[in-house]
Parts: structure tokens; sequence; C-alpha cells
């Protein structure tokens, strides 16, 4: 019999995650019968020696995910030049030497995602919301892919300069700023993690700052469909998008780096959604 090609997801919690659907019905789909991928619960001391274990285990690849983007980045032994401007991981390869390769496919699916939706960048006042991984694979994105006009928020302080900072000399320009209030954009994406607990109202806003149908409120969230955040957005007349999309995106670019197949990603859409009880 073949060996098993594993991959899975690291991160904490999983149990909700629609990545190991997605990719076991891509592997399906394409006929792939010797690709499975699992979900790898890791509690936070563990995460260095899970990253080992990968090696150990001979897997081809994992996803990382919250809270683990950027702590991972040291146990691995390259990145890609993405990950390496980003300083966060979303995906990792394990090439036949055993060689742990960082990449980050979030960015890339992210602005797909803005694409599909018709939202243009280069001319928009752009607020996002956050400072982690999440945080940083947008910002690049959006920079590499012509904003102007870019705004971070972040509950602490000093790590939404940090980043406005590296961004700033990284894309050598100076239209990036660290900012401590809300302030007006065209476009807000929330990065933080405020909206993931269900049984929780709280959002990463003010409720006394209305938005206006000329504004767009993306929340990189997609479970709960609608977060709070978009719930009020879209009471306001502001269009909305969730990071589904995102998700399945960045989802496809991992899997066609692990099996060099090009994903079945309408199936992988197709099979989200059911999960998500979307018609
Ligand atoms: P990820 O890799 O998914 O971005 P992360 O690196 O843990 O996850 O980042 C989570 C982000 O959500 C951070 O910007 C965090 O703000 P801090 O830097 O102040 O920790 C933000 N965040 C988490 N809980 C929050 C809360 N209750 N209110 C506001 N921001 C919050």
């Amino acid at each position: 019999m073949n060996p098993k090609n594993l991959v899975g997801l690291i991160g904490w919690p999983i149990e909700h995650s629609l990545s190991p659907a997605m990719h076991n019905e891509a592997f399906r789909i394409l006929g792939l019968d010797s690709w499975v991928y699992v979900s790898l619960p890791v509690q936070h001391n563990n995460i260095k020696e899970a990253i080992f274990g990968l090696k150990a285990l001979c897997f081809k690849g994992a996803n990382i995910t919250i809270p683990y983007k950027e702590v991972v980045v040291p146990y691995l032994d390259k990145l890609s030049e993405d990950a390496k401007i980003i300083e966060a991981v979303n995906t990792i390869v394990i090439d036949e030497k055993g060689l742990l390769i960082g990449h980050n496919t979030d960015h890339a699916g992210f602005i797909k995602d803005l694409a599909d939706n018709a939202v243009e960048i280069s001319k928009k006042n752009i607020l996002v919301l956050g400072a982690g991984g999440a945080a940083k694979a947008i910002c690049y994105g959006l920079l590499h892919n012509g904003a102007q006009n870019l705004m971070i928020l972040n509950r602490t302080k000093n790590k939404s300069d940090e980043l406005a900072h590296t961004l700033r000399y990284k894309f050598n320009t100076s239209h990036i700023q660290s900012i401590e209030k809300y302030a007006h954009a065209d476009l807000v994406i929330n990065c933080t993690s405020v909206g993931l607990d269900k049984t929780s109202q709280a959002m990463p806003w003010d409720k006394n700052i209305s938005f206006n149908k000329n504004q767009i409120v993306y929340d990189t969230i997609y479970n709960p469909y609608e977060t709070p955040l978009l719930a009020f957005a879209k009471s306001c007349g502001a269009k909305t998008i969730n990071g589904l999309g995102m998700l399945i995106n960045q989802a496809a670019l991992a899997f066609e780096l692990w099996t060099q197949h090009k994903a079945p990603i309408k199936d992988m859409q197709k099979i989200a959604y059911a999960k998500l009880n979307i018609k």
C-alpha cells in the first residue's frame, strides 16, 4: 500500500474549521486517494514540538491558523519571499529532503476575493483593524496590489506602530499610519479575532460611529457567517463581505502547493457552503 500523503491543520481552537472538509473533498474529486487532511489541535506550549512532529511523522505539509501564524516562523527551515516580508505563515510545505518551507497564501486569497467582489483598492482610504498575523498578510496584499492609503488600528498600539513602521520601510512609502482612534475609511477590514465567539456581540468597532452606503466593510471571519460587525455595517447600509471567499481561495492555493494539481475550487466552495448551511 502507498504511504499516505498526510497534511493537517495546526491551530487552537480548530474544531469548527472548514479546511478538513474542503481539502478532503478536493482529494476525492481529483482521485488523490493517498492524500488525507487531518485536524491537529495544538495547545500553546506544544507548538514547537508539533511543528517538528510534522517532519518526524513524514507529513507533506500543514496549514497554520490562529494563534500560531507568526510563532511558527522560527521553527521553519525556509520562507517564501512573501512569507519573509509578511513574517507570518499559513501554509507549510515539507519537501523531499524533509525541509519545512513556510508560505503565505492568505494575502493572495484575500486579494482574489476583493477582485471577485469588484472591490477596487488603489484610490481608497483603507483601515485595517488588528496587527497580528492576519493583518500582516492583508496589509501586504493591499500594498503589493496598489493600495496607496493605509491606516492600521490595533488594541495594542505599539504593535500597529511597529507594523506600520516595518511596512513603510519594506514598501518604501509614507502613506501607512498607525492610528489610535476609529477613523473614516472607504474600506474597513477586520483582521482581529473579535467576532469569532458566537456567544458574544462584541465588535472591533464603536457602535456610535455609523457606516454609510459608500463604505465597504470586510470581515476576515467567516464563521459566524455574519459577525456583529457585519450585521451593524449592513444595518447602516454599507456593503459587507465576510472571509469565506478568502478562506476558500487560500485553501485552493495551499492545495496546489502541496499536490501540484489545480484545485477544484468550485467543489471546495460547494462543501464549505454546505457545512455552513448556506444555500
Ligand atoms: P492572527 O494570526 O489570526 O492575526 P493574532 O496574531 O493572535 O491572530 O492577532 C489577533 C489580533 O486580534 C490582534 O491584533 C489582537 O490585538 P492585540 O495585538 O492587542 O492583542 C486583536 N484582538 C484580539 N482580541 C481583541 C479584543 N478583545 N479587542 C480588540 N482586538 C483584539
